[in-house]
């Protein structure tokens, strides 16, 4: 079984709770870094996984861990905080789960009496602003996001919260992802559902670059469309989108969100995580919207079942859309990342990590220009360089047959996830390359440098090191696609090894250096580079 490593080791001491770091520590440098290299790496994952004696099931539910590496002449320090978010305080005081997380439903106070706790069934739950998986911007400021209402505002120097934000108070959407897509200009786009007495809607979001005449955090976001799910009170689950110049690609995948099971979770004493099932009977549909007007495009695009977390890239060309992402053929992945199932070992590790799919990049291809005029049962890709197709079926719809971006190797890598492409430059352009990790194990095991032309690979590995999400950080004055540095967190559960922030050469995939932290971080998410 390619790409099945037997007898995984622990990965548990990378999934338990750290102290944080407020005071900056010096990193120990080897080999050398680049002098033009100048900024702050920002990640954010979760870091601590109980209060007083509760603790939470998922690994999404953990706590907020905001960490910064400072790179500077050469030299790197490195610091980190929990997020003072309102849930990492009111848990804080009290000692326990008082909010409830993804994961993790919160039991009433044991200090209320059986009428208290059993009115406290019935109130609303109280949405989390625990923001634990990306570092988001809007009109220049930071934001941590997850995907609930709430985001905190942070400066970025101090780490430290300055705002909580809540989308539902500017636009009528009940939440955004926490991978929003930015234009050259700063306008950032995004996608949140809401949720109302006719059931709920897919919505696009545009948030404006400047404050200038439209006011601090997202005054002035609009929701520029509306899409019907296919069912109104079962809508996906979706952790990213696609854009290209002039389009946002949605993907309706077969992860259902059952809002019935959300509103009576709470009565029910489940946490919102079993709202969620992977119901394949369904196919995956793209819908296309235009950016500038607003307008969904009618083309009815179909594919077989899968899902996909994060996309890699779109863009357009010859009358067409193409869209790369990181696609499962199976969703049952969530329940697989319960802690429970992360701190196993032997054999119930092993097979923890085979019940989930292997993440693999798939190219689609869908024609724009679609009629009742256009032609049934031929594919209406021009495009000489891909093998994706899409064909119109009697009915109108437009199947689309993907294109595997990668070769056999991958699937030795144990496929891949966390793709990073150089953004600045080619996000929404036809592109060459792109970035992930491996993974042999539940988490990042390797890092890949994808060509995706001529779909070959170069390999980052140590034994016993994982790494976290590559960034890419192009090098000054260049126009090359590779020409930059990766920056990745590697972290270890050996005792006596050091976790490190790792920066290769993009381009050969060479260790330039690395700047070793000794102190103990968690593996992580999501992450920026911001220069100097
Ligand atoms: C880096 O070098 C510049 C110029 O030599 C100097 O002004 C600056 O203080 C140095 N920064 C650090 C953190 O050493
Ligand atoms: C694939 O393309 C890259 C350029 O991105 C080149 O360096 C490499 O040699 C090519 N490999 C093969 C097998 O064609
Ligand atoms: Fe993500």
């Amino acid at each position: 079984r390619p790409g099945a490593a037997p007898g995984l080791p622990r990965v548990a001491p990378l999934l338990s709770s750290v102290p944080a770091t407020p005071r900056s520590v010096p990193a120990r440098v080897r080999g050398s870094l680049p002098r033009w290299l100048r900024g702050s790496l920002l990640r954010v994952g979760p870091g601590k996984f109980e209060f007083g004696e509760d603790r939470y099931n998922h690994w999404f539910d953990g706590m907020a861990l905001l960490h910064q590496f400072r790179i500077e002449n050469g030299s790197v320090t490195y610091r980190s905080k929990f997020l003072q978010s309102d849930t990492y305080k009111a848990n804080s005081a009290q000692n326990r789960i008082v909010i409830s997380e993804f994961g993790t439903l919160a039991l009433p106070d044991p200090c209320k009496n059986i009428f208290e706790r059993f009115m406290s069934k019935f109130e609303m739950t109280a949405m989390t602003d625990n923001t634990n998986v990306n570092y988001v911007r809007y009109k220049g400021d930071y934001y941590m996001s997850t995907e609930t209402n709430l985001m905190n505002k942070v400066d970025i120097e101090t780490l430290e919260r300055t705002e909580k934000v809540d989308w539902s108070k500017f636009i009528a959407v009940n939440g955004a992802t926490a991978h929003p897509h930015y234009d050259p200009d700063g306008t950032a786009y995004n996608m949140g559902n809401s949720y109302g007495s006719q059931g709920s809607c897919y919505n696009v979001i545009r948030v404006p670059p400047e404050k200038v005449d439209l006011g601090e955090t997202i005054h002035g976001a609009q929701v520029i469309c509306s899409i019907a799910p296919t069912e109104r009170m079962k809508p996906s689950y979706y952790h990213s989108f696609g854009m290209t110049k002039n389009y946002i690609i949605f993907i309706e995948q077969p992860l259902k969100i059952n809002l019935w099971k959300i509103i009576t979770s709470k009565i029910r004493g489940k946490a919102f995580s079993d709202g969620i099932s992977w119901e394949p009977q369904y196919n995956t549909r793209f819908h296309v919207v235009d950016k500038r007007t607003g307008q969904l495009l009618p083309g009815m695009y179909y594919s077989k079942p899968f899902i996909s977390f994060h996309q890699i890239n779109a863009f357009e060309d010859q009358g067409c859309i193409v869209i790369d992402l990181c696609c499962q053929d199976d969703g049952r992945v969530i329940d697989a990342y319960q802690l429970q199932n992360l701190r196993k070992a032997g054999e119930e590790l092993d097979q923890v990590y085979r019940s989930v799919a292997r993440s693999f990049p798939r190219r689609f291809v869908l024609p724009l220009d679609v009629t009742v005029n256009t032609p049934e049962g031929e594919t209406l890709s021009p495009l000489s360089y891909s093998s994706a197709s899409a064909v119109k079926q009697a009915d109108g719809k437009i199947w689309c047959t993907h294109e595997n971006l990668h070769g056999e190797d991958l699937e030795e890598q144990g496929g891949i996830e966390f793709p990073q492409i150089n953004y600045g430059q080619f996000s929404g352009k036809k592109y060459r390359v792109f970035y992930g990790c491996g993974f042999r194990h539940l988490v990042g095991d390797s890092l890949i440098k994808v060509d995706v032309v001529n779909k070959t690979l170069k390999v980052w590995r140590e034994d016993g090191f994982y790494p976290s999400e590559p960034v890419f950080v192009p090098v000054p004055g260049t126009n090359a696609e590779d020409g930059g540095v990766i920056l990745s967190v590697v972290v270890t559960a050996n005792q006596k090894d050091s976790n490190f922030l790792l920066v290769l050469d993009a381009r050969t995939f060479e260790e330039l250096g690395r700047a070793e932290v000794p102190v103990p971080m968690p593996y992580g998410f999501h992450g920026t580079f911001v220069p100097m």
